[in-house]
């Protein structure tokens, strides 16, 4: 009897993936990162899709669009249609991809987050978080975080795309976008969203998380994305966003005291906070860019300290992309 000599196979990875998109923006993003770990023999990939209940709509009505404000801002999230998994599965991976909503988690993601099978499912697990929004991130992040450790869950990488126009810009591409579903840009407004070449330039993250599962090391604790422009943050909109922050918090509790989502007792107030919200971006983030331009020699120091802390754990560093460029 002739016996085959046995080829060393390498144990097989598993590795989580949470899905969220509306536009199939952050799908297309998660797509092309998982792609390399996907043709990889010794990978499996588990591809968990949300589905609030109920749904989101997209684009949204005006209404609908404000009435999931209260629940972002205070991570109050709605119930998910029931998971695949049931929590006892062992990944040695978790990529969490999510969009931003108010300044927080998008609330599937939340919802998730906040799931019992989440809190069993990512103990003591590596999680890479991606985030795909219009270009305000970095409190999100810090919920996000939270919401992470609760669950015991070890944060190591987190990779950032913001849409490329001019912050003012994206302030009216983005609700358009959101509103109608219309993208494209008009009257020399650039085109809401990523482009396409942002989006798949992220496979590099792909063939960059491949590579260290092949050598394990998802179990230490360096993160896996160094070197590969992760992240660069704008320290400058942190202030904006602390500002926003704050007032979303009171106007998130008036609101939850006025009613529950989709009640009408909430839209007279509803109407009130939008006038809020659009003072709040035509004064405080114009005001607050270009008091820090006026101080950026006093500010200098606190604004790279700001920005090294929003670039951890994987960091602007840009030393290893040429291994992984197409
Ligand atoms: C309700 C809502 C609130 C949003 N709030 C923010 C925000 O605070 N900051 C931000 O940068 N982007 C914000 N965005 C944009 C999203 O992060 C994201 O870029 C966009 O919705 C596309 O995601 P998709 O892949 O789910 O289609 C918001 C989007 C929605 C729908």
């Amino acid at each position: 009897m002739i016996t085959q000599p046995s080829t060393p196979s390498r144990p097989t990875k598993r590795v989580l993936v949470i899905q969220y998109s509306q536009s199939g923006q952050l799908a297309a993003v998660t797509e092309r990162i998982i792609a390399p770990l996907r043709a990889d023999p010794a990978i499996e990939v588990h591809v968990e899709s949300l589905r609030p209940q109920p749904a989101y709509p997209f684009p949204w009505p005006f209404f609908r669009f404000l009435d999931a404000f209260p629940e972002s801002v205070l991570l109050q999230p709605p119930a998910l249609a029931p998971l695949q998994l049931a929590g006892d599965e062992d990944f040695d991976l978790v990529v969490l991809p999510y969009q931003v909503w108010f300044l927080a988690p998008s609330l599937p993601i939340t919802a998730f987050l906040r799931h019992p099978v989440a809190a069993r499912l990512l103990h003591g697990k590596p999680v890479v978080t991606v985030i795909a929004c219009r270009n305000m991130w970095m409190l999100a992040q810090e919920k996000t975080k939270g919401l992470l450790a609760a669950c015991g869950a070890r944060l190591i990488d987190n990779v950032v795309l913001t849409d490329p126009g001019p912050t003012l810009a994206t302030f009216i591409t983005t609700p358009r976008w959101l509103w109608t579903g219309k993208k494209a840009g008009f009257w020399g407004l650039p085109a809401a969203g990523l482009n396409a070449a942002q989006i798949s330039a992220t496979r590099r993250f792909g063939l960059a998380l491949r590579d260290a599962l092949q050598r394990d090391a998802e179990q230490g604790s360096a993160p896996l994305l160094a070197g590969l422009g992760a992240v660069t943050a704008d320290p400058r909109l942190y202030v904006s966003e602390k500002a926003g922050t704050r007032s979303f918090f009171v106007w998130g509790r008036l609101l939850r005291a006025a009613g529950a989502p989709g009640s009408r007792q909430r839209v007279p107030l509803l109407a009130l906070y939008v006038v809020f919200l659009v003072v709040m971006i035509v004064t405080v983030v114009p005001t607050s860019l270009a008091l820090q331009a006026l101080l950026r020699p006093l500010l200098g120091a606190a604004l790279s300290r700001i920005k090294h802390q929003f670039e951890m754990p994987s960091g602007s560093a840009k030393d290893r992309l040429s291994q992984y460029e197409d």
